[in-house]
Order: C-alpha cells, then sequence, then structure tokens
C-alpha cells in the first residue's frame, strides 16, 4: 500500500478510512457516526458505538485462542524477577482486581489514581480500571508528593493503587511516605488507598484506610466487562503546560482503540504474536499507549521493564532484554540511546548478545539529533525511526513505517504526517501556513485524528484556550520546525515554556512556582539549558530580595532540595546561580528565549523590546561561573 493514498483518504474520506479500521474493534453496540464535527473544536470520534478497553486488550484474545500466549514479560534487572503473564493469566489478574475495585465501590465513571513502580500490577490496574470503566489517572513515580497531590485535587480519585516501593538502579524508594504526604496536602481524600507490598519495602498500613492488595486479590470475585460510550473517558494523563498547573489530558475509548491498533500495524509493523518493547515508563504516554493498550489491543506481548538502559548492570541491557525475550521491535527516548553510547561507545556489549530477530528501533520523546541517529543506525545495522508526539495525541503525529511504505530517512526530520494528521507550519505573527523550508510553528489543522484529547479533564476553556484558539481552525502543537520540499517534517522543539529532559516533558513555571517559594527569593527564572546526555536540563536564575546577605552556595542548595522535595527528583533541577537582575521587556516579560541562547552559546539578537540590554552580559557572566555560556554572544 501507498503512503500517499492511504494519508489523502484520511483527510479526504475520514469516515471511510478510520470506519474501516474500526471494524477490527469488538464493538458491544456499532457507532452512529464515525466523525462527530457538530460541536467544534469538540470532535467526537465513533459516537453511538459501546466497547470496553480492556476487552479488547485482554478477553477477546483468550476467546479467540491466544490464552497460552505470553501478554506481558515482566523484566526486573533491579530485582532479579523474569515473569511471563499469559493472555489466560492476565484475564484472570485483571477481573479479580476489578472485582475488588467494584467491591470498594468504584464502577463506571469514577477515578482511580495509579502510583506504581514497573511492576505488572501498574498494567493490571490500569486494565482493571478500564474494564470496570472507571476512569485511571496514572502519576509517575518520579514525582514528589506536592506534584501527587495536584493531580490528587484534580482528579478526585475515589481509590489510590500504590505499592510500597520503587527501585532506581540500586536505591529503593519508599512510595507510601510520599503517597501519605500527598493525601494530607491534598484537598479531597480517597475513601482507601490499596499497597502493594512488594519484599523491599513494607509499608506501614493506615487502619480505616489502607488496604492489603494480595489480600484483596486473592478473596476478591472476579468482575465482567463493562460497555462504555467510545466517547467516554478511558483515562486521564497530566502533563506539564506552561504554568505550575498540569494539564489533565482526557482520552476516550473508542479512537483510541482504533488509532492504536492501526498504529501497531503500519507505524511498528506488529502483529498478534510479536514481542514488542517500549522502554519507557507507565507514568509516561508512551507507557499508555506502547507499553500497555497498543501491543495488548493487537494481541502481541509487550515488556515490562523494571531496569535503565546503564547500571542494571550494564550498557548491554537493551541488547539483552531484546535476545531473551526476541524483541521484534524497540521504542525508547534518544537519551537512552546516548547514555548507552557515553558508557559503551564502540557498542562491545552488544558483540555478546544475538539480535537476529531485531527489525526496528523507534525512538521518540526529544528531538532525535542526527549524532545518535548515525551512531544508533551503524551500530545496529537496522533501520531508527524517528517519531514525533506528545501526550496529547496518543500516538505519532509524523513518523516513517514498517508496515506500509518506508521513506529514506533524512536524520533530524520525523519524516511525514501520520494519516489524519493534516500537518501545517505558520507563522506566528500573522497565522498564514508557510512554505517549504520556512520556520515557524507547527499546528495541525482540524479535526485532529482519533486518539487524541478530546478536551482537558473538567476544563473545557482551559484545552480551547491553550490548544484551539491561538490559530482558529489549528490544533497548536507548542513545537516549532519546518516542512522540507519532499514532505518531511523537521520539530526543532517546543516554542513554549515546557522543557524536555531525558525525555520527560517539564514546565519550567512549575520549579520556578517553588524557587518563588524561597524566603530570600525576590524573582526567578527556570530555562532549559542544552545538555548531552539528556537533551535540556533546567538552569534556574535567581534575584535575590535586598538585606539578603547569605552565602550564596546555602541558597542554591536549599533552592536545588527544595525542588527535588517538591517536583521530584525526576526535574534533574541541579544548578543555580544568583543574579543582580533580569532581563526584561519594558511592559516587564521575563525574556527566558534570550537567557536560554546566552546559556546554549548561541548567537542571539538584542531584543529591541528590552529594558537594558547591559543585563545581557551580567547574565553571561554569570552563567559562566555554572558552566553555561562558554561562547561570546553575537
Ligand atoms: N521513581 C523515583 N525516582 C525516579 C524515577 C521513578 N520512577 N525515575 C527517575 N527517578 C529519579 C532518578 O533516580 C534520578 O534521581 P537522582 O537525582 O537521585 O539520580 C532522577 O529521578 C532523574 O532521573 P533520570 O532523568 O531518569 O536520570 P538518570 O540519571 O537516573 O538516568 C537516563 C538517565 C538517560 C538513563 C534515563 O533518564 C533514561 O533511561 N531515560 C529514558 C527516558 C524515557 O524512557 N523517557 C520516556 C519517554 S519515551
Ligand atoms: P510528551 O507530551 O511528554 O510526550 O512530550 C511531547 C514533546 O516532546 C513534544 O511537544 C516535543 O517537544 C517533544 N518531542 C517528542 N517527540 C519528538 C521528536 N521525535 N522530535 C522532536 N521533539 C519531540
Amino acid at each position: 500500500m501507498k503512503y500517499a493514498e492511504v494519508f489523502k483518504e484520511s483527510l479526504e474520506h475520514p469516515d471511510d478510512f478510520w470506519g474501516r479500521v474500526a471494524d477490527e474493534i469488538d464493538w458491544d453496540r456499532k457507532w452512529d457516526s464515525v466523525l462527530d464535527k457538530s460541536n467544534s473544536p469538540f470532535f467526537k470520534w465513533f459516537s453511538g458505538g459501546k466497547l470496553n478497553t480492556c476487552y479488547n486488550c485482554v478477553d477477546r484474545h483468550v476467546l479467540r485462542g491466544r490464552g497460552e500466549q505470553t501478554a506481558v514479560v515482566y523484566d526486573s534487572p533491579v530485582t532479579g524477577t523474569i515473569q511471563k503473564i499469559t493472555y489466560g493469566d492476565l484475564m484472570e489478574r485483571v477481573s479479580k482486581v476489578a472485582g475488588f475495585l467494584k467491591k470498594l465501590g468504584v464502577g463506571k465513571g469514577d477515578t482511580v489514581l495509579i502510583y506504581m513502580p514497573m511492576i505488572p500490577e501498574a498494567l493490571i490496574s490500569m486494565l482493571a480500571c478500564a474494564r470496570l470503566g472507571a476512569i485511571h489517572s496514572v502519576v509517575f513515580g518520579g514525582f514528589a508528593a506536592p506534584e501527587l497531590a495536584v493531580r490528587i485535587d484534580d482528579a478526585k480519585p475515589k481509590v489510590i493503587l500504590s505499592a510500597s516501593c520503587g527501585i532506581e538502579v540500586q536505591k529503593i524508594i519508599p512510595y507510601k511516605p510520599l503517597l501519605d504526604k500527598a493525601i494530607e496536602l491534598a484537598g479531597p481524600k480517597p475513601d482507601k488507598c490499596v499497597i502493594f507490598q512488594r519484599s523491599q519495602v513494607l509499608a506501614q498500613l493506615m487502619p480505616d484506610r489502607d488496604l492489603d492488595w494480595h489480600e484483596l486479590e486473592a478473596a476478591a470475585e472476579p468482575a465482567g466487562c463493562v460497555a462504555v460510550e467510545a466517547t467516554d473517558p478511558l483515562y486521564i494523563l497530566y502533563t506539564s503546560g506552561t504554568t505550575a498547573k498540569p494539564k489533565g489530558v482526557v482520552r476516550d475509548n473508542g479512537g483510541h482503540a482504533v488509532a492504536l491498533l492501526w498504529s501497531m500495524k503500519y507505524i511498528y509493523g506488529i502483529g498478534p504474536g510479536d514481542v514488542y518493547w517500549a522502554a519507557s515508563d507507565v507514568g509516561w504516554v508512551v507507557g499508555h499507549s506502547y507499553i500497555v493498550y497498543a501491543p495488548l489491543l493487537i494481541g502481541a506481548t509487550t515488556i515490562i521493564f523494571e531496569g535503565k538502559p546503564v547500571g542494571t548492570p550494564d550498557p548491554g541491557a537493551f541488547w539483552r532484554v531484546i535476545s531473551e525475550h526476541q524483541v521484534k521491535a524497540l521504542f525508547t527516548a534518544p537519551t537512552a540511546i546516548r547514555a548507552i553510547k557515553r558508557e559503551d561507545p564502540d557498542g562491545k556489549f552488544l558483540k555478546s548478545y544475538d539480535i537476529s530477530c531485531f527489525d526496528t528501533l523507534f525512538l521518540a520523546g526529544e528531538r532525535l539529533d542526527p549524532d545518535t541517529y548515525y551512531w544508533a543506525t551503524k551500530l545496529l545495522d537496522k533501520p531508527v525511526i524517528d517519531h514525533w508526539w506528545q501526550t496529547e495525541t496518543a500516538w505519532a503525529i509524523c513518523g516513517n513505517f514498517r508496515g506500509l511504505e518506508f521513506f529514506s530517512p533524512k536524520p533530524g526530520s520525523a519524516t511525514k504526517p501520520m494519516p489524519g494528521y493534516d500537518v501545517k507550519v505558520l507563522d506566528p505573527g500573522t497565522a498564514q501556513e508557510m512554505g517549504p523550508n520556512e520556520t515557524g510553528v507547527i499546528a495541525v489543522k482540524l479535526p485532529l485524528a482519533p486518539g487524541n484529547l478530546p478536551t482537558l479533564w473538567n476544563d473545557d476553556q482551559r484545552f480551547v484556550e491553550s490548544y484551539m484558539s491561538p490559530y482558529p481552525g489549528y490544533y497548536l502543537t507548542g513545537d516549532g520546525g519546518y516542512i522540507d520540499e519532499d514532505g518531511y517534517v523537521f520539530v526543532m522543539g517546543r516554542v513554549d515554556d515546557v522543557i524536555n529532559v531525558a525525555g520527560h516533558r517539564l514546565s519550567t513555571g512549575s520549579m520556578e512556582e517553588v524557587l518563588a517559594k524561597h524566603p530570600a527569593v525576590a524573582e526567578c527564572a527556570v530555562i532549559g539549558a542544552t545538555d548531552d546526555l539528556k537533551g535540556q536540563l533546567p538552569v534556574g536564575l535567581v534575584v535575590l530580595k535586598s538585606g539578603v546577605d547569605r552565602p550564596k552556595d546555602e541558597i542554591v542548595a536549599e533552592l536545588v532540595r527544595m525542588v527535588r522535595e517538591d517536583v521530584g527528583a525526576v526535574a534533574s533541577f541541579k544548578k543555580a546561580v544568583i543574579v543582580n537582575r533580569l532581563p526584561k521587556t519594558r511592559s516587564g516579560k521575563v525574556l527566558r528565549g534570550t537567557m536560554r541562547k546566552i546559556a546554549d552559546g548561541e548567537s542571539y539578537s538584542v531584543p529591541s523590546t528590552i529594558d537594558d540590554p547591559a543585563v545581557l552580559g551580567e547574565i553571561q557572566e554569570a552563567l559562566r561561573h555554572i558552566g553555561y555560556a562558554t561562547n561570546p554572544p553575537n
């Protein structure tokens, strides 16, 4: 099949195109319309249709004879465990977990928060919620208690599912104290918390509120699948916006199942029985879509890897997993490949493993720099595919294909738009569509493809203001870049204050809010400076209140500690510098973009609106002291 025909049909006749894909999903009731455009920009996919996502991921495979096939491989070098769960066993466990949730009063439309490490019970929890028609909200384990509290406040979960600890290489991270603190900070309290006790740490359970997972699962009556509307929410996933308050991205059931099924076959080239591995975390969208839902929808085997690309125990970990479990496609972030390259530049560790089963390396989460692309391509001698997507979209906006036409890659480009995505580059000032190779903001002409967010949780207004109002008729991606003369899309980076650290999307606003709480701080800014390993790292620039004469190092150390405690270790906030003043426009807007360019040693033009250009020299000097801004400004 040729890409051009597929792409054209998806835009010109979306009902035919997606309707055909939808026939491969099991529906309890067929949809009335494939795409309902009556209330733009709130588009609805498959309205009138009813289905259950868990049934499509689990039960239907068992009923069609795949019960003995491995559904999930849990590979945990940090605990020395390898466990295989068949589709049959998965159905049994998910039904029982759904059963105890039901007994705790969880039903269709209720929210359940999941705060778990990379163990099979995280995936089982998600599917159990889907089985009941409950809405899950998974929070990444690397976030600290206050970030967890914000998500509890917004999602108001009836029940929280958690575990006694996570394991970061050799560090044991007790989760329960973080959970207790978050619940204490949060306004609405959950009725119950169910804790999965791991042998590394036994969590203290609070009488009346906390329950033991093992006991509940052992005693549970299995629960069946509840059919929900295609447009009902499957989950909420919070992601960083430009302000400190995260955005609750909503995912529907119908469009999501249809889009993910298509993506498995045509982007990843994966079919039933294949082994597919997304080396991410269930707390991120990659984990939701490609550790849990998509591989199971198609009847493949998915891998839950509780480890890191390096240090568990060595930079050969990824090649070991590929070889041991016969992985056909691996999806990870470029930063993981850079981490391997740094420790094993000649790829010596790969030589110990037979990876002839391996077909493709997929990378996303941040820009794939050409150096990393070339290194991985040379090492693996297999296609390396860069694909671009966001929490909001659930699947790729642009990419290349292993089940459709494979385009000759252009390093630095995420290749072509996926079916259903009418990608345009707009002039940020005039909103006019730009020509080939002209850089602007990247937008997607409405309607968005199935699987994309229908709205933000309880916040239609923010949904419209953030994504739909800036350029009416388009979805604003927040990324900038260009499309070349061959239609290849180049995504160059965010045009807002969102930064990307080791493939993790973070808000500089949330870190600034923490710094501003320090009693000595008058004002501050956080920028994302380029980092060889993690892509970007946050750097704080802080102005002290007049009269503060404490040692600067001491204040910086306190600021670093505060961000770790309030946002989480995942922010990797380790550097801050005290300055006399921040560069601002005459109207008072802090010039973060200019400071970022100074930090990275890029050339920049002095903004005509700047209040006092002399401040830029001071900023450069200060950044130099902490290892940035090593090039002179032009
Ligand atoms: N629970 C608790 N803490 C966590 C955590 C979790 N789930 N995940 C990360 N952290 C902690 C880490 O232990 C580290 O703490 P430290 O400051 O005490 O060292 C901190 O958060 C930063 O973590 P990370 O950014 O992962 O850095 P790292 O140095 O531990 O590892 C890489 C670097 C590149 C190996 C790692 O970031 C990686 O594997 N990245 C792949 C990214 C990825 O999967 N992205 C998802 C999108 S595809
Ligand atoms: P997240 O919502 O956490 O998945 O982060 C989405 C953001 O990561 C995007 O808006 C981009 O800025 C960045 N991103 C993801 N994939 C790519 C890619 N392949 N190329 C460039 N940037 C990417």
